[in-house]
């Protein structure tokens, strides 16, 4: 969206024509909340806004057939390595020599992805922030074998879309992840936390713990100023999203108790109760 609404060419490919038409009707719902806002006073120039941008995004199921005209591609696939690597390895026999390759991922290790490539060092991470079209920030990520060339081109297009970028080494979270997750899940162990009950209580009777999560989440956006507090943004970002995030790190760092998973999130996880984009998560959603 960010793409195609600062004149770039955008071709948005997923597995299905009917994700596609999902996601296209996202698009148009937040183009049309940003032009609400940018063109209040001028409603036709709102509408040439969106028609512009709309006219510069297709959609296609073919990524193979994409890239072979592309000049830079960011991944946002399921946050699994080897599917990834599967994905940029079969790309990077398809792309043009200078196509760069970035990874939008939260939480695994752009160099793992980048050796799935001979194109390492136009290889780097873009990481954006929800929602993309209000959040300013990105985070661009370079390995140690991405070229200074590269860097500056995802800084350079980080700018072109009208977001603030930057750079962080390949470590684990970056800045903003390894900072924001470890509190929403101090925020999850603060609400199940009960000394004397067993696990089986702890997870059945949702009033226990040291604070409930509405008053946690009163306490961090009137305490602490956030927008949000931790147990809305978890269900905004996705409980599956902050799952894969956690187990990860765990893998990495097993006696790390910041990284340690939470029975109440994996609970929810293995209820596919995923956040607001199932109609429920820690909260329910019409
Ligand atoms: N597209 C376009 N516009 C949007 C939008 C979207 N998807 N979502 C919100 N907006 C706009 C609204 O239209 C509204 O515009 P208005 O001021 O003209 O009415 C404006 O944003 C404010 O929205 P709301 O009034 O609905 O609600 P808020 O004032 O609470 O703002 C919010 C919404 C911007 C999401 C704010 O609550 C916020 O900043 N929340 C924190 C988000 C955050 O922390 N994101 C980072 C998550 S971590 C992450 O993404 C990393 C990943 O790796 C896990």
């Amino acid at each position: 969206q960010i793409a195609a609404a600062s004149g770039h060419t955008v071709v948005l490919v997923d597995q299905s024509d009917e994700i596609l038409k999902k996601s296209t009707k996202g698009i148009e719902e937040s183009l049309k909340r940003v032009t609400k806002k940018k063109f209040a006073d001028k409603p036709e120039a709102g509408a040439e806004f969106i028609e512009k941008t709309l006219k510069n995004l297709t959609t296609s199921t073919d990524a193979v057939a994409v890239v072979h005209s592309t000049d830079l591609v960011i991944e946002a696939i399921v946050e699994n390595q080897e599917i990834k690597n599967e994905l940029f390895k079969r790309l990077d026999k398809f792309a043009p020599e200078h196509t760069i390759f970035a990874s939008n991922t939260s939480s695994l290790q752009i160099t793992q992805l980048a050796n799935s490539t001979t194109r390492q060092d136009r290889f780097g991470g873009l990481h954006f922030f929800n929602p993309v079209p209000m959040m300013k920030l990105v985070e661009v990520i370079k390995t140690p074998m991405t070229s200074q060339k590269t860097f500056e081109s995802l800084m350079d297009f980080s700018k072109a879309v009208g977001k603030s970028p930057v750079s962080c080494k390949d470590t684990p979270g970056f800045i903003v992840n390894r900072l924001l997750v470890p509190y929403m899940m101090e925020a999850v162990r603060l609400f199940e936390r009960d000394a004397e009950s067993s696990l089986f209580i702890k997870l059945s009777i949702f009033s226990l713990g040291d604070a409930s999560k509405e008053d946690i989440d009163v306490a961090m956006k009137l305490g602490a100023g956030y927008p949000m507090g931790p147990f809305e943004l978890l269900d905004y970002v996705g409980l599956d999203t902050s799952k894969y995030i956690i187990d990860g790190w765990h893998v990495l760092e097993p006696n790390n108790p910041l990284f340690a998973p939470s029975p109440l999130l994996d609970k929810l996880v293995a209820e596919k109760k995923l956040g607001k984009k199932t109609g429920e998560g820690f909260y329910k959603y019409k």
